[in-house]
């Protein structure tokens, strides 16, 4: 039997949330949030700012825990797990934070080094190489010396993603990776990472409110409103939803394509 597979033969999740929900004081933002992940696929996480998309990654890192309900990762159940357990699920599992953070004072090379050096498998003139490759992977190559300081904020993130990268995850989690850039880079983060994917078979989950960007990488979209998840299948059926905040996301990016 294939690792992933269960006994009837369908594949089964590598994330799975099943009813969670998650409260900071009086504020629910996840209320009974059930979504699934499949290995090799590509989740997209939409919904308005504020709406507990962020929220929803850090459960799956286990940074957050929720207050009820199953979350699933690498196939297993980390609800209760404690660090030292959510570190394996760590090794397995990297996320590209919002804001990159990448260590301000070591260079680019060096950022992408580290999860290397922390695992101590491998000699420093195997590391140069590793490192030259996920750089040249991400487009970087040539930044290779530079401070993060130095970089754009879409160069930054390339960074971030080859830090994630070295890591030799089988999942990676990519929180707004396509904010604060322009279009264009945009376009060739959405590229890369779709290609990343491709390539690496990796597992992926992206949070946006970029639906251009949902619409070119998301096998299936899972889309929060108010705290529940209001659609979760393809983009194309999505397009067919009656929801009406997806119509309004919808019709406002038609609007963007025509300005
Ligand atoms: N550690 C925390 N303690 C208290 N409240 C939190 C915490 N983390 C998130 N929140 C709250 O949970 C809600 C959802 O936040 P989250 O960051 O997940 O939103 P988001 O959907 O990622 O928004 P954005 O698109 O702006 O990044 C917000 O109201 C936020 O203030
Ligand atoms: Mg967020």
């Amino acid at each position: 039997m294939l690792i992933g597979m269960s006994a009837a033969g369908t594949l089964s999740p590598y994330i799975e949330f099943k009813d969670v929900c998650k409260a900071f004081g009086d504020r629910v933002v996840l209320q009974d949030v059930s979504f699934d992940v499949l290995p090799g696929e590509m989740v997209c996480i939409l919904g308005r700012s504020g709406v507990g998309k962020s929220v929803a990654l850090h459960n799956i890192m286990g940074f957050l825990k929720p207050d009820s309900g199953r979350v699933i990762v690498a196939g297993q159940d980390i609800t209760g797990y404690n660090e030292a357990q959510l570190e394996g699920i760590r090794k397995k599992v990297t996320m590209v934070f919002q804001n990159g953070a990448l260590f301000d004072s070591l260079t680019v090379g060096e950022n992408v080094a580290f999860p290397l050096r922390e695992k101590r498998e491998l000699s420093e003139e195997q590391i140069f190489q590793v490192v030259d490759g996920l750089l040249e992977m991400v487009g970087v190559k040539e930044m290779r010396e530079l401070l993060p300081s130095d970089l754009s904020t879409g160069m930054k993130r390339s960074v971030a993603i080859a830090r994630a990268l070295s890591a030799q995850p089988e999942c990676v989690l990519y929180d707004e990776p396509t904010t604060m850039v322009d279009p264009l880079m945009g376009n060739l983060l959405g590229d890369l990472i779709a290609r990343l994917k491709l390539q690496l078979h990796l597992t992926s989950v992206v949070v946006t409110h970029d639906m251009r960007l949902a619409k070119k990488l998301a096998d299936r979209i899972v889309f929060l409103h108010e705290g529940r998840v209001i659609f979760f299948g393809p983009y194309k059926d999505m397009e067919n939803s009656t929801e009406p905040i997806i119509r309004e996301f919808l019709e406002l990016d038609e609007l963007k394509l025509e300005a």
